[in-house]
């Protein structure tokens, strides 16, 4: 997977995507990240690519051509799956988008930022705006670096145990059981013995009533998506 992140701030990622799982993927050849900063496509000697709204509102707008020049020449080198826009109004980010993401070649993300960018390019570079949630962040960096890190992890190699990102939680419409490791007892605090028993089927059940369990306590939302004991073991 090739991955562009078109930003007015790469500092403000860098950091992120060069410790842990996301640094080990970019090692492994999994994933390409190239940052841009949009500031080398300015069109000004000061290097802005900010200007005021038309109708006189507060606040300044990414310009329409640099934004278009930096994706334009991206677009000249290869194909793009999707052209992401970050922005609070965006579809909501969410497990099977992830999914569906990890499952791509090319992508690239703009980062929003000030107010926004010119709606033009909204309309005619953008294929798919997306937010990470209900609340206004400063700019887009955190919300695609939330994203690069949930669609990474998802490429085949990328986490030692590929089991484990089957199981997460929201891969099956649960949150996650709970998870238990040595010692057995602490302080009087006892792993629940299904977990010793070294019955897998009845481990495997014990898990998912958890999963059922909390999701019902914490996520009663996600429950009516789920039939009953569709996923049953
Ligand atoms: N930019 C500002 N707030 C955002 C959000 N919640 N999600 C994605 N991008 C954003």
């Amino acid at each position: 997977m090739r991955l562009d992140i078109l930003t007015l701030f790469p500092n403000m990622m860098t950091m992120f995507f060069e410790e842990s799982i996301i640094k080990r993927a970019q090692k492994k050849g999994l994933v390409e990240v190239v940052f841009h900063d949009l500031h080398d496509y300015s069109l000004t000697k000061y290097g802005s690519i900010d200007d005021y709204p038309y109708g006189g509102a507060a606040g300044m707008v990414m310009a329409v051509e640099p934004v278009a020049n930096c994706i334009e020449g991206l677009q000249k080198e290869r194909r793009y799956d999707e052209v992401i826009y970050t922005a609070p109004d965006g579809e909501m980010f969410s497990q099977p988008m992830a999914n569906e993401l990890s499952l791509k070649e090319n992508l690239m993300i703009l980062c929003g930022h000030y107010k926004g960018v010119d709606e033009r390019i909204r309309e005619h570079f953008i294929t798919r705006e997306i937010s990470i949630g209900d609340y206004v962040l400063t700019g887009g960096e955190l919300a695609a670096a939330v994203m690069a890190d949930a669609v990474v992890r998802l490429l085949p190699g990328a986490i030692g145990d590929e089991q484990s990102a089957l199981a997460d939680s929201f891969q099956d419409g649960l949150v996650a059981p709970p998870e238990y490791t040595r010692p057995p007892e602490f302080r009087g605090w006892r792993v629940p013995d299904v977990l010793l028993s070294g019955n897998h089927a009845k481990i495997e059940q014990w898990r998912y009533d958890q999963a059922v369990e909390r999701t019902r306590q914490r996520r009663p939302d996600l429950i009516k998506n789920i039939s009953k004991d569709s996923h049953r073991k």
